[in-house]
């Protein structure tokens, strides 16, 4: 069976940043208040020309230059957001209509379990052996749908993408596990009323109502703890490894306690928990390819190592598996020279041509 390595990696943010003595000005909140019970210090916030398509697609083009592939190259483009540009194209349309080519093109919506359920979604269509490359796409702009009058919703979100590429290759790459689950009874302690077809009764007939993100903080916190832990357990356990064998986990960044109650459960040391909370806040579908983008740039990744992504948001949904890192045996691109950055060091394969 083949499997679905990661051969290349980028992430975009917006140029804007909201500290947490901006939301001072805004709400009745503090500085104290927001990185004690959260660990968030500021976000990026999409401005007038910024969009989740522009957010998206950049993400997508570092993530192709990276892996030395061009957009005709990709057979498939998979977007994880549940902040489209439209509701009737598919953002991954959006996004290959920019990158150019003829890949196939859909959406997942898992909110921000989304970019790990569309990993598992793209690794499949390589496992399978329908498709050798594919694009996958974490990205939201939740910013323009949170009510910046709410202190307990505004200090939390960000907005961004991070996007991979997958390449086929029969050595032990990419995905070894997936873990997917949902708990919709759950659906309305984290949703955004009137967003959808489904338009609520108190919208009316008027013009002006807006809808925003509506959540019950303490029961998503409660969710949270449990699923992120559980599942990224169980993703462990399905690869076949133990605890002992992981290098690095890379959570959803929703609130630095939820990671670190993760972390325990994994028995791992801060070291090898990914954190960036503090930069960008909850970017959603975005937050766990931007931190895994991070990581690889850092050269914390290394050919061979064990990685846990795990997240969970809105649904109530959750997804994590197991990934091993590294491109061992996919072919290296043919019409380029191709720099690709392991253990923080060049390598910098060139081409036969
Ligand atoms: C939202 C969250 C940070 C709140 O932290 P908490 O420790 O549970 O705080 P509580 O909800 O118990 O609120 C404590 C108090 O702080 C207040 N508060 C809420 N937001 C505040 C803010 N931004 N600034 C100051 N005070 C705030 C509350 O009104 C409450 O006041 P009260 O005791 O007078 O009623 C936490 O519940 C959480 O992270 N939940 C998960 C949210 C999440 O991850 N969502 C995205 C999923 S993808």
């Amino acid at each position: 069976m083949p499997h679905a390595a990661i051969t290349g990696w980028g992430k975009a943010v917006p140029e804007r940043i909201l500290t947490n003595a901006d939301l001072e000005k805004m709400v009745e909140t503090s500085d104290e208040w927001i990185t004690s019970r959260t660990g968030i210090r500021e976000r990026r916030v999409v401005g007038q020309h910024e969009t989740t398509t522009s957010l998206a697609t950049s993400a997508a083009r570092m993530a192709l230059e990276r892996a030395g592939r061009t957009p005709d190259e990709l057979d498939l483009v998979v977007v994880a957001t549940a902040t489209p540009d439209d509701f009737l194209v598919s953002e991954a349309c959006l996004v290959q209509g920019e990158l150019g080519g003829t890949a196939g093109a859909f959406d997942v919506g898992a909110a921000c379990a989304g970019f790990v359920s569309a990993l598992s979604v793209g690794s499949q269509f390589v496992n399978a052996g329908v498709y050798k490359r594919v694009l996958v796409v974490g990205v939201d702009t939740l910013t323009r749908y949170v009510d910046f009058t709410d202190r307990s919703t505004c200090v939390l979100f960000g907005d961004g993408a991070g996007a991979v590429v997958i390449e086929a290759t029969e050595e032990k790459r990419g995905l070894l596990s997936t873990v997917l689950g949902a708990d919709g009874a759950g659906h309305k302690h984290l949703f955004v009323p009137g967003w959808g077809a489904l338009v609520p009764e108190s919208a009316g007939l008027f013009p002006e109502y807006r809808p925003y993100l509506q959540m019950n903080g303490s029961q998503v916190y409660r969710f949270a703890v449990q699923v992120m832990g559980d599942s990224a357990a169980e993703s462990v356990h399905k690869a076949g490894l133990t605890f002992g064998d992981i290098d690095m986990l890379i959570p959803h960044q929703a609130n630095l306690r939820i990671i670190d109650a993760a972390a325990r459960r994994l028995e791992l040391p801060r070291e090898k928990v990914w954190v960036n909370i503090d930069r960008y806040g909850n970017t959603s579908a975005a937050s766990v390819p931007i931190a895994l983008c991070e990581a690889a740039d850092s050269g914390a990744l290394h050919e061979g190592d064990n990685v846990v992504l795990v997240a969970f948001g809105a649904g109530l949904a959750w997804a994590a598996g197991v990934v091993r890192w590294g491109t061992a045996g996919v072919e290296p691109p043919c019409c380029q020279a191709r720099e690709r950055t392991t253990a923080g060091v060049t390598t910098g394969e060139e081409s036969d041509e």
